[in-house]
């Protein structure tokens, strides 16, 4: 489970985060919602420890990013914005050096590297040199080393961003497929993408939580601000809590 408690950030005198709150159960994927500019990134960053945030906490699987950020760590896989590939070496390569950055040796690493290999669906450029591949196979290489040590949390930001459509449906089917075991939040600023994926949906504007919950507690908070008569769409919903 994930717990994020009044999370705020400066750069400076500007405000990306202010005052964040939600939760993610076991086993639910959480959509993170929000235009370009809104804080999601910046919300991962700090999620995963690589960003020391200006006031509140979060805890990961009940480890507190702040005073226990290696076991935070440890219990957390990241897909950052960009993948953190190394264009020279080959996929079975990275997967092996990133599983033993991640503490996995001997059975135990093959294991894994045999289980991301399949489940990332990265058997047709195994052995291939990271430079060759796709911007699609890229994708899959990076989702590949954020599962590699199996972890309980999933950092996921804009994870089919890029992609063709077919390869959005194949990095869905995945993602879907994690949540029965895993606890996951995925960034995106397309509306179709939290309809697809989410269960539950946290929309962040300007650095603030404007609305969370499933689609329908949704439609209930943006109701009175909507003109539109009948069931409103994700779409009238986002329109009526950000305009
Ligand atoms: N290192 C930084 N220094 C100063 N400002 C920053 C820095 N990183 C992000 N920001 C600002 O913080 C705000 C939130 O950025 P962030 O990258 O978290 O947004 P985002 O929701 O991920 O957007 P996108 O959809 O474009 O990826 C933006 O206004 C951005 O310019
Ligand atoms: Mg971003």
């Amino acid at each position: 489970m994930i717990d994020v408690r009044s999370l705020s950030m400066y750069y400076g005198p500007y405000a990306a985060l202010k005052e964040v709150s939600f939760q993610v159960q076991s086993g639910e994927i959480l959509g993170l919602l929000g235009p370009n500019g809104a804080g999601k990134t910046t919300a991962m960053r700090i999620l995963t420890t690589y960003l020391y945030p200006t006031a509140g906490t979060a805890t990961m699987d009940g480890f507190d990013i702040l005073t226990q950020p290696l076991e935070a760590r440890r219990t957390t896989g990241y897909l950052p914005e960009t993948a953190p590939l190394y264009p020279d070496m080959r996929v079975d390569e990275y997967l092996s050096f990133v599983g033993q950055a991640r503490g996995l040796s001997g059975k135990r690493l093959e294991e894994r590297r045999e289980w991301v290999r399949e489940a990332c669906d990265l058997a047709f450029v195994w052995k291939h040199a990271i430079h060759e591949l796709s911007k699609g196979y890229r994708q899959r290489v990076g989702l590949a080393q954020a599962l590699i040590h199996d972890p309980k949390i999933l950092i996921l930001d804009e994870p089919t961003s890029g992609l063709d459509p077919l390869q959005i449906l194949g990095i869905r089917k995945l993602i879907k497929g994690l949540a029965r075991e895993k606890t996951i939040i995925f960034s995106t600023h397309i509306l179709q993408e939290v309809e697809a994926m989410a269960d539950r949906i946290v929309i962040i504007h300007e650095g603030r939580v404007v609305a969370q919950g499933a689609q329908s507690e949704l439609e209930k908070q943006a109701r009175p601000k909507s003109a539109k008569q009948g069931p409103l769409t994700l779409e009238d919903i986002f329109i009526a809590l950000l305009t």
